[in-house]
Order: C-alpha cells, then sequence, then structure tokens
C-alpha cells in the first residue's frame, strides 16, 4: 500500500463497482473500497481481492481516511436517489479539493446539478458514463469522462490504463465540463437501442420469414460479425443462437419471453431529440418497439385477429440483402446520434470533439465496432460535420447499401414482419436527402385553420392567405 494512503477510492461493490476495483488493482493502483452492506465487503475482502493492493473500509470514516489527499472517491451505484444518498453521507467526511465520480448512468440534468452544488462547497465533481458490462468493468471498459478537469487530470493515470486500449490509444478522454461525459454516455446508449432493435428486425425476418432455426443464425451472424457489420452487438448476437436452455434442451433464445425491458437511457435520449428537434427517428423507433413488446396480452389477442401479409417467400439471396441494409441502418443510426451530441452538445457548451468521442467509443463499450474507425476519421477530416452521411467515404457506402434497404424494407412490408428500425433509417435517409419535402403543404395547412403564416420560396417574409370567402368577408 502506498505509505500516504490508496491512490483511489470506490464506493459501491456491485457488479461494476467490484470489477472495476479488481481492474484497477490489477493495474498497480492501490484502492479503497466501501460498502453499505458490510457483509458485501467481508467477502469481496476475502473472496476475491487476494494479494492485490485494495483495502476496506467499514466505516465511512474508515473509507475516507484510506485515502491519498486530495482525494479522489468513485461511486458505483444505481442511477437516481442512491447517489444523492451517499453524496449527503460522504461529503462531511471530505475536504475541500476532494473529488467525486458518479460513474452510474446517471441523468445528465442530475449531474449538472451534482456538479452544482458540490463545486459551490469547494469539492471537485464529475460524471463519467462507463459502458462494457461486467465484463468491460474488469477488463477495460470505454470510460467517458466529464466534469472538472482537474478532477480528472488527478485520476487520468488510473482511468488511462484501467480502460480498454485500441492501437495503444486508451478508450477514456475528458469529454468537456459539467456533465458532457454523462451526456455522450447516455446518446451511446441511444444508439446502443437503435443498433439492438435493427439487429433484431434481421433475426425476425430471418426467423419467421425462412424459418432460419438457431445454428443457422448462428452462422449468419457469425459471418456479418467477421465482415463491416463487425461489433460486440453482432458477436453476441451470433454466441446467443448457440446458448442451449438447460431446462428445454432448446436454443435459450427460444424460451425467452418477447418482453423487452429497459431502465431509460434510451427512452432520455429520445426525449432530448424532440425536445431541441433533432430528428432521431431510429432510437424512437427502438424506444417504441421496446413498449410494444410489453404489451404482450393485447397482442396475443390482436395475433389471433389479424392475419397480416403472408409475401412471397424469401429466398437465401435474401440473407446478402439483410447484412447490406443492416450496414446501411448501422451508419443511419450512429449518424442520428452523433448529430444529437453535434447539435446539442453546442447548446450545452459542452465543447465535444467527436473524433474523440469515436476513438473512445472504438473498444471497451456495448457500441464498439469496425464502423467506429471510419466515424473517427470522417469527424478528423472535418471535426464540424454536419452529419455522418456528408462523409464521403460513408455516404457512398450507405448509398451502395440503400437498394439492399430499400429491398429489406419492402420485403418487411409484404410479409406483415415489422422493421420499424430498418424502416426509419430508410425514410431518413430519404428525408434526408429530399431538397423538397412536404412540409409547404403542412405550413399551407396550418395557415388555412390558425392563420400561423408561411414562408415563400420566392422572397423573405411570411405570409398569411385568405383562404376562404368567410374569411376573405372580415
Ligand atoms: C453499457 C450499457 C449499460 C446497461 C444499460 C442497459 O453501456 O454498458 O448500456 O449501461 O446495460 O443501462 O440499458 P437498458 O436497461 O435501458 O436496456
Amino acid at each position: 500500500m502506498n505509505q500516504n494512503g490508496c491512490d483511489i477510492g470506490l464506493l459501491g461493490l456491485g457488479v461494476m463497482g467490484r470489477n472495476f476495483v479488481l481492474n484497477m488493482a490489477d493495474h498497480g493502483f492501490s484502492v479503497g473500497v466501501f460498502n453499505r452492506t458490510k457483509e458485501k465487503t467481508r467477502k469481496f475482502m476475502e473472496e476475491e481481492v487476494g494479494d492485490r493492493q485494495i483495502q476496506a473500509g467499514y466505516t465511512l470514516a474508515e473509507f475516507v481516511s484510506l485515502l491519498k489527499s486530495p482525494r479522489a472517491v468513485l461511486i458505483s451505484v444505481p442511477a437516481g436517489d442512491p447517489v444523492d444518498q451517499v453524496i449527503d453521507e460522504i461529503v462531511p467526511a471530505l475536504s475541500s479539493g476532494d473529488l467525486i465520480v458518479d460513474m452510474g448512468n446517471s441523468h445528465f440534468s442530475d449531474t449538472d446539478r451534482r456538479d452544482h452544488s458540490l463545486t459551490e462547497k469547494g469539492l471537485l465533481y464529475m460524471g463519467m458514463g462507463i459502458s462494457g458490462g461486467e465484463a468491460g468493468a474488469r477488463n477495460g471498459p470505454s470510460l467517458m469522462p466529464g466534469g472538472s478537469k482537474e478532477g480528472y487530470e488527478r485520476i487520468r493515470p488510473i482511468m488511462e490504463a484501467a480502460s480498454a486500449q485500441i492501437d495503444g490509444t486508451p478508450c477514456a478522454a475528458y469529454l468537456g465540463p459539467r456533465s458532457a461525459g454523462h451526456y455522450v454516455k447516455m446518446v451511446h446508449n441511444g444508439i446502443e437501442y437503435g443498433l439492438m432493435q435493427m439487429i433484431a428486425e434481421t433475426y425476425d425476418l430471418m426467423k419467421r420469414g425462412m424459418a432460419y432455426d438457431a445454428p443457422k443464425l448462428h452462422r449468419v451472424y457469425q459471418k456479418w460479425s467477421e465482415g463491416d457489420l463487425n461489433g460486440y452487438l453482432m458477436e453476441i448476437t451470433a454466441e446467443i443462437f448457440r446458448q442451449k436452455d438447460d431446462l428445454t434442451g432448446e436454443p435459450l433464445v427460444d424460451v425467452i419471453l418477447d418482453r423487452a425491458r429497459q431502465k431509460g437511457t434510451g427512452e432520455w435520449t429520445s426525449l432530448e431529440a424532440l425536445e431541441h428537434q433533432v430528428p432521431l427517428p431510429g432510437i424512437h423507433m427502438a424506444v417504441t418497439a421496446r413498449d410494444m413488446s410489453d404489451y404482450k396480452k393485447e397482442r396475443t389477442l390482436a395475433a389471433k385477429r389479424f392475419y397480416g401479409a403472408p409475401g412471397p417467400p424469401l429466398g437465401e439471396e435474401f440473407v446478402d440483402r439483410l447484412e447490406g441494409a443492416l450496414y446501411a441502418g448501422m451508419v443511419v443510426c450512429y449518424a442520428q446520434g452523433m448529430a444529437l451530441l453535434d447539435q446539442v452538445g453546442r447548446k450545452y457548451d459542452y465543447g465535444l470533439d467527436l473524433r474523440t468521442v469515436a476513438a473512445i467509443w472504438r473498444g471497451g463499450c456495448i457500441i464498439r465496432a469496425r464502423l467506429l474507425e471510419n466515424i473517427r476519421e470522417a469527424y478528423g477530416a472535418e471535426p464540424h460535420l454536419a452529419n455522418l452521411l456528408l462523409d464521403s467515404r460513408l455516404g457512398d457506402a450507405v448509398e451502395a447499401k440503400t437498394g439492399d434497404l430499400r429491398e429489406v424494407v419492402c420485403a418487411a412490408a409484404r410479409s406483415g414482419i415489422p422493421a420499424p428500425g430498418l424502416m426509419a433509417a430508410l425514410s431518413y435517409f430519404d428525408a434526408y436527402r429530399s431538397e423538397r419535402l412536404p412540409a409547404n403543404l403542412i405550413m399551407a395547412q396550418r395557415d388555412y385553420f390558425g392563420a400561423h403564416r408561411y414562408e415563400r420560396i420566392d422572397k423573405d417574409g411570411t405570409y398569411h392567405t385568405a383562404w376562404t370567402e368567410r374569411e376573405v368577408k372580415k
């Protein structure tokens, strides 16, 4: 143990916390730990710590006394009230200049509030997104730190060592002030929702539309994960189709109930996009699809009532179409998330560098994918790129696959298999590349019923037309 105390402290020995402590310790840092339930701490110390430099505090005062000054305390507890409770409890034991880092999936507005009040108290505060689940926390997550820059400099060597590494570069980088880190993590999760939904749709099309069984599905996703679609979600999808259920011997995926749960970060991303009027249909659709899945009882009734549209059978070559469609859909999904970060990030003065965001998402996190290297390069060439679709390479790649996307969307519609994520991706692309949209008619309608006025294509100003005789007479 360092003579002056532990390099860093971590409070909350849940799955993420425990694994991150071991990860930091394995990189040679001494860590002080605390958990509200003493038994959990004892068990962790006895069963997992071994000869690593980890010390436990069984009271908050003891925990704080273990840490080198100025202190750095990571908090790994569920988002929401528990974070406030822990902060309220620990703050009296800390001194001015000490650092608190919230590693949970906190809503960014909570992070802003905490940042404000703790900074006023003379403490340093950070909100740091962490992605990669249990394995990531243990072996190298993607870390998205925001808040006090001075605070980050203090813990930077530890975070850089503990994070995933891509080509020798840590997947951890300071993103910006206040809630910048948690905002980026929220959008990461929104993209995660969008990608998962579209992958699930390709599964549905192959299972229901082509009667593919689990071994066949495994082979398809395995092949895809070796090509342009390479990424963590594709890899685990391939693996999932290999898992057998212990109880029935059936493929496990077939016995899992089709009701998708959610903790809320996808919905937060959607709400943010709506609030700031950034088009984000892929992520809205992904949230809505999870909501729809929850209506299991009603869906079961409706399934008996409506027949759908059994389209022509889908041939083997359709799998290649799906691959292309998914690729185009994925680029469009990242494009939407990045556009939200770009536009709202500027409103919130985060000073986000989207190249850095793409770089730290290349490893460790759930949405890591080969595509992120292209995205990083796109922002490297043009830091203020308005939309990823405007990058020549990514734009060309999407354009080359839109034929597949159209084919898949048509096939889904003809077969009566819902594909809201892929359909939204195509609509987004088509709307984005349409110089003229039918919004002129909407403006005419608004002016007709509410005198809301419209702009003209040929001169400045706003106009109102007396659309009805009654109005003319007034
Ligand atoms: C990650 C995950 C992680 C968590 C999600 C699940 O980046 O490691 O996103 O944060 O698994 O919160 O989110 P839902 O419960 O909303 O699907």
